[in-house]
């Protein structure tokens, strides 16, 4: 059962999970419909911050495993909506573990590297966490929910700067707002001391596949291999799309004044991922490539 699988994780995963005839799936998001068609086990509308909803579908389902892809990912909107930050990332994810204790469910919890300060990136799994934002705070207690529910079965799959692969409804990544930016002809302000490894959704959804194949138990550090800042990061998507890396104006993450405080010097070591998993992500262009044949076909 995956659980906000109308947003970009949600749709990649279903998509995946989908190539895998063992796998019935039961997809569920808090619209009335879904975005990515073709769950085996079908489609059901679920507010996760509704216990009883919660408990109906896990009674309705009994699902062997629960990925959590439901969350409140504006990290702006969580410093200035705190208490329903809290709902959707800490209380909900404690919700889904009582119910995955009940019912013996592997329980998967997706977090982030906004976990860390963003003092000594790249991270691996073991680092202290000393998140920044609410966000990272919220993302952390989800963590703590998951982990300390007293599951057999638990896993933390962190992940960071994900973009997508020109899926429609959701909202837009940072490829794809480089990309519309820069096609439109406008300058954009992008920053130079943020240093990230961003992660390819399909490789973040097979990662996760492969955590529930093999059913481990843990964290893991599953994001692109690649270490860069967000500023080379829009100049290699540039070049890419053959779109004109003038328009890029360099700035420092100071100059943006945002709600929330974001950690410099992150991104991931995956060596763990990739020797227990077989983790193996997609060299960033060539991710970016396939993004933009695409949405050639298919325009954000
Ligand atoms: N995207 C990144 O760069 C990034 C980086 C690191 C970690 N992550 C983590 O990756 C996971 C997946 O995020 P994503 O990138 O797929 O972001 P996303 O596109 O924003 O997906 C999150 C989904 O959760 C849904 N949701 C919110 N509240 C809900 C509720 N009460 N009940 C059910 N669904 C609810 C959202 O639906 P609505 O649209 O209706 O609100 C949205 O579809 C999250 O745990 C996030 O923290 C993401």
């Amino acid at each position: 059962m995956i659980t906000g699988a109308n947003g970009l994780l949600g749709q990649a995963l279903v998509a995946r999970l989908s190539e895998f005839a063992e796998y019935d799936l039961l997809a569920t998001a808090r619209q009335p419909a879904p975005l990515a068609k073709g769950a085996s086990g079908g489609y059901q509308a679920l507010d996760v911050t509704k216990p009883a909803d919660v408990r109906r579908v896990f009674e309705d389902f009994t699902p062997d495993v629960v990925v959590n892809c439901a969350a409140m990912t504006q990290v702006d909107a969580c410093e200035t909506d705190k208490e329903r930050c809290w709902q959707v990332n800490v209380d909900a994810v404690d919700t889904l573990a009582r119910n995955c204790l009940a019912h013996g469910s592997h329980l998967v919890q997706v977090s982030t590297d906004f976990v860390f300060d963003g003092t000594a990136g790249p991270y691996r799994e073991g680092a202290r966490p000393k998140p920044l934002s609410f966000y990272g705070k919220s993302k952390l207690a989800g963590e703590n929910a998951a982990r300390g529910a007293g599951l057999d079965a638990w896993s933390i799959a962190r992940t960071v700067l994900v973009f997508g692969d020109g899926a429609h409804g959701t909202r837009s990544d940072f490829v794809r707002w480089v990309v519309r930016e820069l096609s439109a002809g406008n300058r954009i302000r992008v920053v130079s001391d943020q240093i990230r490894t961003p992660t390819f959704v399909r490789d973040l959804a097979n990662g996760v596949e492969r955590l529930v194949r093999f059913g481990k138990v843990g964290t893991y550090h599953v994001s692109g291999r690649e270490v860069v800042t967000i500023l080379e990061f829009a100049h290699r998507i540039a070049n890419v799309f053959g779109l004109d890396a003038g328009l890029i104006d360099p700035i420092v993450t100071s100059d943006l004044n945002s709600a929330a405080e974001r950690p410099l010097n992150s991104g991931f070591i995956i060596l763990k991922a990739e020797s227990e998993l077989g983790y193996r992500p997609t060299p960033l262009d060539e991710s970016l490539e396939i993004v933009r044949s695409i949405l050639a076909t298919s325009p954000a």
